[in-house]
Order: C-alpha cells, then sequence, then structure tokens
C-alpha cells in the first residue's frame, strides 16, 4: 500500500493545523484522508460508493474527488463543517477500507470541487508514489499534494 502509514517512526505529521486562506463569508471545511482499500480498484463495490455519494452528497452540500490506486483510497471533502465531519464519521467507519488517516483538515472561503457531487478518478503508481511522499513531508507537502490533486481531479498533466 503505497500511502505512507502512522507507526512509531514515522509520526503523522499534523496537517490539521493549517491556516485559513481567509476571512469573512460563510467557510467550508475541507477534508483530505487517504485509507486501504479491503478490495482491488474495479471492485463493485466501488460503484455503491459512487451511488452513495452521488445520492447523499448533493443535499448535505457536499462536494470533492475520491482518487483511487490499484489498493487506496485519497478522498477530498468539503462542506459546511458539520456535513463533512458527519459524513467522514461514517466513512471511517465503512467496512469496505480501513487505516483511514486524515491528512488535512482546514477552513477555506471557496471550494475547490465546486459543482462535484464527488468526482472519481483512477491514480497511476507514479502519482500515488508522488502522494504518498509529499504525505510524508508535514504540511508544506501536504499542501502540494493537495494541489496536485485538483489538477488530476481537473484532467490536467500534474
Ligand atoms: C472510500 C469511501 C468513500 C466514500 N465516500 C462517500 C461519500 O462521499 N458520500 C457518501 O454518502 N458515502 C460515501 N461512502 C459510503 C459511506 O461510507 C456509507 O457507506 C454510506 O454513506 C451509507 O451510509 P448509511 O448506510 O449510514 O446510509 C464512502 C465509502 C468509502 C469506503
Amino acid at each position: 500500500m503505497p500511502y505512507d502509514r502512522p507507526n512509531a517512526k514515522t509520526p503523522v505529521p499534523d496537517c490539521t493545523s493549517l491556516p485559513d486562506l481567509g476571512r469573512g463569508g460563510r467557510m467550508i471545511t475541507q477534508l483530505l484522508y487517504t485509507s486501504v482499500s479491503r478490495y482491488h480498484r474495479g471492485h463493485p463495490s466501488d460503484i455503491d460508493i459512487l451511488q452513495h455519494a452521488l445520492s447523499h452528497n448533493r443535499p448535505s452540500e457536499i462536494t470533492g474527488y475520491l482518487l483511487r490506486d490499484l489498493r487506496s483510497f485519497c478522498q477530498l471533502i468539503e462542506g459546511p463543517e458539520q456535513k463533512v465531519e458527519a459524513l467522514f464519521r461514517r466513512i471511517s467507519m465503512d467496512p469496505l477500507h480501513y487505516d483511514v488517516v486524515t491528512r488535512m483538515r482546514r477552513a477555506v472561503p471557496k471550494r475547490a470541487f465546486l459543482g462535484w457531487s464527488m468526482g472519481y478518478g483512477s491514480l497511476s503508481q507514479k502519482d500515488s508514489d508522488f502522494l504518498s511522499k509529499r504525505f510524508a513531508e508535514g504540511p508544506r507537502g501536504t499542501l502540494v499534494a493537495f494541489n496536485r490533486i485538483g489538477r488530476l481531479a481537473a484532467g490536467g498533466a500534474a
């Protein structure tokens, strides 16, 4: 599994205290996590996940993006704080995956994925390795990873 897992030697960087990007207006919460999938990419349970996301996220004002490599997930969910936290509690308990690690949680003035109830894309091994290395670097690396995810989601060269 390519993402770095927490253990005694490599503590999970505290990416939960990144500064807000601005003030005023209604801030929204962005939460980025990684996890290990119980099943391989292309398993029918991926369709179930997306169906849940498509029916649940819009009424909850949640947008985001789900990236998947062969054995792991990387998902960004964003929206009103309480709704994001409620969804993340549900997702964290889902037996379809494990080793759920929060990589970033912050309040921002604007959504990154406006218009996507939940986008979905495959991660190449190269991109997966890149993200894993950035996550291991701490908050700055996590921001670089976040920007790469945005470009991958937009379908551009990362
Ligand atoms: C990697 C992953 C991502 C998920 N993303 C979402 C999501 O964005 N929205 C959602 O409603 N459910 C998502 N789910 C499914 C939830 O964990 C949960 O099964 C679903 O919301 C149904 O919950 P309920 O049975 O309590 O209604 C995801 C599950 C996994 C494993």
